[in-house]
Formats: C-alpha cells, sequence, structure tokens
C-alpha cells in the first residue's frame, strides 16, 4: 500500500513534522541518508501510539513507496545539502511529482531549484517551517510559496498538520510565487531577532538599574505575559528565570556566556533591507548586537581600559523606583516591538512590488498568530489594521497603533534615557524610538544633507575644466532656481551627484 506523502531528512525538526502528519493520519514514508535515523524516526512512531510512518534505507523505494503525484517535503541543511537532496530524489521522481524544500533556505536558491524542477516537469515549493522542534511536532506555522498547483496538492495535510488557532483558523496559507515563502520566513526570523533584542534590552534595565532578581524577573515577565506583551517569546524568557542551575549553585541565565550564535536569517533580512532602501534600524540593532556580543575578548580587553579609566560596568548613581521602572519598562518594549514589526512588514511590501508577489501582509499577521517563534497576542492586532486598511504606508499610522504609541511615549522615553545616563546600551529600542521620531516629523535636517550634496556635487562639476564656461553658468543650480526652473536644477542636482 502507497503512502500519501514523503519526508526526506530526519533530524529533530524532520522527524517531528514526520510524526505530526502521521498523527493527523496520512501515511508518510521516511528517509534519511544515514539510515540509523530512519530506525529511530519508526521507534518514535511506534512509541507515539503506533503512528503510520514507514522508513526506508534507500532513495529509490522510498521515492516508489509515495501514491503517485508524489509529495516529498525535505527538511535538510539549506544550501548545498538540498541541492545534493533533490539530485538523489528526482532521479526517481516522475513528471508532476512535488519536492518541498522546508528549510530556512535563501529564497533565490528556491527560484532556481523551482526553474531547474520545471524543467524536468516537476513541481516545487519553497515551504518557511517556523516553530522548533515542539512547534513541528505540535503545529508549526508554516508558508508556503512556490506552484500553486502544488500547494493546493498538499492543502488538505498542512491545514491539519499547521498550529490551529481558534477564531483564525490554521496557521498556514499560499503565500505566492517563487521564493515568496523563504523570503516571508526570512523576515518572521528578522523580527525575530527584533523581538530578542529588545526582550534582552528590558531585561537588562530591570536588572542592571532596577536590581531586579531572577526571581523578581521571573514574576514581572509573567505578569507581562497575561497582557498586551504576551507571547511565546516572553513566557519562555519567564521560564528561562526560574532555571536553576543543575550543580544547584545559582540560576541557570546567570551562567550563560553573554556571546550570541546565528544561522544566517536575520543578516539576510538585513541584506534585503538595504537592496530594497527599506530602514530596518531595530532588525539592524539586533544583529549589530550580536555581532558585539560575539567580541567577548575584546570587550573584556575594554572593560579593563575604560575600568582603569575610571568608568565601572554601569554608572551607578541612578535612583529607580522600581515599580514605575517595570511599567515603564513595559511600555518601552510595547512600543519598540511595534516599530520593529513595522519594519518587517514595510520589507515584505517592498519586495512583494517588486517581485509581482501579492502578498498580503494582513493574512501573514494572520499565520503568524500561532505556532511560530513570533506568535503573539499582538498579531492579531496587525492583521486588525491591515485588515482597516491593506494600504496602509506603515503600521505606525494606523488609527490604534498611533494611538498606543503616543500613550506609551513619555514611558519610552524615560526608559532610553534612563539606560543612555547608566551607561547601558539600548540599541534596539533607541533604533525603535528614532525611526518613529524620524517617521512622525514633516521636516527633517535632510534639507541640510541635500544643501551639502548639491555644494560638493556642484563643485565637482564646475572643477572639469573641459566644460565650456557658459554650461558651467546655466547648469548649475543656484541659476535655475534663479529663473525658476527648480524641477530641472533638482534633476540636475540628481544626475551630478548621481555621477
Ligand atoms: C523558527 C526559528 C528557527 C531558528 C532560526 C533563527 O522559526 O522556528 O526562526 O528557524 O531559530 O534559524 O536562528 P538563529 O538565531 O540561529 O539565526
Amino acid at each position: 500500500k502507497l503512502t500519501r506523502i514523503g519526508l526526506a531528512g530526519l533530524a529533530v525538526m524532520g522527524q517531528n513534522l514526520a510524526l505530526n502528519i502521521a498523527e493527523k493520519g496520512f501515511p508518510i514514508s521516511v528517509y534519511n541518508r544515514t539510515t540509523s535515523k530512519v530506525d529511530e524516526t519508526i521507534e518514535r512512531a511506534k512509541a507515539e501510539g503506533n503512528l503510520p510512518v514507514f522508513g526506508f534505507h534507500d532513495p529509490e523505494s522510498f521515492v516508489q513507496s509515495i501514491q503517485k503525484p508524489r509529495v516529498i517535503i525535505m527538511l535538510v541543511k539549506a544550501g548545498a545539502p538540498v541541492d545534493q537532496t533533490i539530485k538523489t530524489l528526482s532521479a526517481y521522481m516522475e513528471k508532476g511529482d512535488c519536492i518541498i524544500d522546508g528549510g530556512n533556505e535563501w529564497y533565490e536558491n528556491t527560484e532556481r531549484r523551482e526553474k531547474a524542477m520545471t524543467e524536468l516537469g516537476l513541481l516545487y515549493l519553497g515551504m518557511g517551517v517556523s516553530g522548533g522542534e515542539e512547534g513541528a511536532r505540535n503545529g508549526p506555522s508554516l508558508m508556503p510559496g512556490g506552484s500553486f498547483e502544488a500547494y493546493k496538492y498538499i492543502e488538505d495535510i498542512v491545514l491539519k498538520v499547521a498550529a490551529q488557532v481558534p477564531d483564525s483558523g490554521p496557521c498556514v496559507t499560499y503565500i505566492g510565487k517563487g521564493g515568496s515563502g523563504n523570503f516571508v520566513k526570512m523576515i518572521h526570523n528578522g523580527i525575530e531577532y527584533g523581538d530578542m533584542q529588545l526582550i534582552a534590552e528590558a531585561y537588562d534595565v530591570l536588572k542592571s538599574v532596577g536590581k531586579l532578581s531572577n526571581e523578581e524577573l521571573k514574576n514581572v515577565f509573567s505578569e507581562w505575559n497575561r497582557g498586551e506583551l504576551q507571547s511565546f517569546l516572553i513566557e519562555i524568557t519567564a521560564d528561562i528565570f526560574g532555571i536553576k542551575d543543575d550543580k544547584g549553585d545559582g540560576y541557570l541565565v546567570d551562567k550563560v556566556l553573554d556571546k550570541t550564535g546565528m544561522k544566517g536569517t536575520g543578516k539576510w533580512t538585513v541584506q534585503q533591507a538595504a537592496e530594497l532602501s527599506v530602514a530596518a534600524p531595530t532588525i539592524e540593532a539586533s544583529l549589530d548586537s550580536r555581532f558585539l556580543s560575539g567580541l567577548k575578548e575584546e570587550r573584556t580587553e575594554a572593560a579593563k581600559v575604560f575600568k582603569s579609566g575610571g568608568f565601572g560596568d554601569i554608572l551607578d548613581d541612578q535612583v529607580v523606583d522600581k515599580e514605575r521602572l517595570i511599567d515603564d519598562v513595559r511600555q518601552a518594549l510595547y512600543a519598540s516591538k511595534i516599530c520593529s514589526y513595522a519594519q518587517g512588514m514595510n520589507l515584505i511590501r517592498a519586495k512583494s512590488i517588486e517581485k509581482g508577489w501579492d502578498l498580503k501582509l494582513g493574512e501573514l499577521a494572520r499565520i503568524w498568530k500561532g505556532g511560530c517563534i513570533i506568535r503573539a497576542i499582538f498579531l492579531d492586532r496587525i492583521k486588525k489594521a491591515y485588515d482597516r486598511n491593506s494600504d496602509l504606508a506603515n503600521l505606525l499610522v494606523d488609527p490604534e497603533f498611533a494611538k498606543e504609541i503616543i500613550d506609551r511615549q513619555s514611558a519610552w522615553r524615560r526608559v532610553v534615557c534612563l539606560a543612555i545616563n547608566s551607561g547601558i546600551s539600548t540599541p534596539g529600542m533607541s533604533a525603535s524610538l528614532a525611526y518613529y521620531d524620524t517617521y512622525r516629523r514633516e521636516r527633517l535636517p535632510a534639507n541640510l544633507v541635500q544643501a551639502q550634496r548639491d555644494y560638493f556635487g556642484a563643485h565637482t562639476l564646475i572643477s572639469i575644466s573641459h566644460l565650456p564656461p557658459w554650461y558651467r553658468l546655466f547648469s548649475s543650480p543656484g541659476i535655475l532656481r534663479l529663473v525658476g526652473l527648480d524641477a530641472l536644477s533638482e534633476s540636475w542636482i540628481t544626475t551630478i551627484n548621481f555621477n
């Protein structure tokens, strides 16, 4: 008897997703190059309720065990291993069959592979999968993009496998063509970086300035998780503060090295922001903070230099009212988060326009409400903002978000000022605040930058000796403005500065 679907790549994510699919009633074939992983998965399937998982030790019998048109999900490391797996599997696949990449892949790789697959008569999807191991097992958020025909063929499966959120349905939707599923997942991760950084800054202010103990921090975060900040990341943060070190001498969080790793999606997000000319300062600050955290040895040396200069770790002379500080930090975190999501959403929109993907921002907020790492009650507000106005230029100007920011801005400014005066960096919160303060002002000092560009731009041209004097005179912006040809003067400036 043939199975409904196959899954190749049985590291923890792959195993868990296979078990989830089987549990939802879809018999599944599984394959892994290292065959012990196949046996391990079968053992788990038995132990977790005799789930219909069928293991294969060679790719050919694996592919042939699946009903046609065949669908195979790959969960292997992004990059070369994906190409290798495609090569192995596609050798046994037939026209109309489909391969789905469930990894954190660079979207252009997916587009390249989709093209190559089309030439073989195969269908291809790049599907973002979020939620970590637990999500994969019990309900992830899924972001499939690529062939719509392929999506239709797996729709019944993904609708059941994805996280289910009451009143808003399964956390999956067809994202769009090409590499859009991977792109959206990449931005999800960029937003995840931002959220984690903002939470870490809240922790730093509360711990270093407010002198809160881990126990107090746990209570504060648990409390926050009952309000507007309710989210997976706040919830696990509260849990983390409660974990004792296994040697029983203190708390785990204090023993963890202050050096953050990363796998690449956050960096890609920032690179894309630059490519698209979209400001994403909060996400950028979170990436920079990871870079700086990585310089642990340098920072240790730097600390010595500045300590001998009379500076301690923090400037300790701040007198704070604990209760008020906790409430201020909560508000600062929430307002900063709005700015960070506004940046992520605008990145998605800009890419959607560039690629003609026609992505629906409100729908993306909906499928992020459950299953994924950034899942939060807050995403419902984002969805509603786009329901109210799908052409919203920026989340900040949605009337509800605008009001929330206005209500919180005093607290937000107090926290950032307090951090600055205490010598604590809050790059994410500060970047968010600067984003807001820049975006909301009708007139910026950009006029001066533009004037400077005109000034040295014009200077450059005039110094080109081969141009005749009459040309120099009449083409200078000052003269053009004088005779009322401002528009022409602008294009002149643009041309000159561009050169
Ligand atoms: C998820 C996560 C997951 C992982 C990312 C980011 O949605 O389940 O985003 O994909 O956490 O790869 O990881 P790094 O912090 O290692 O870059």
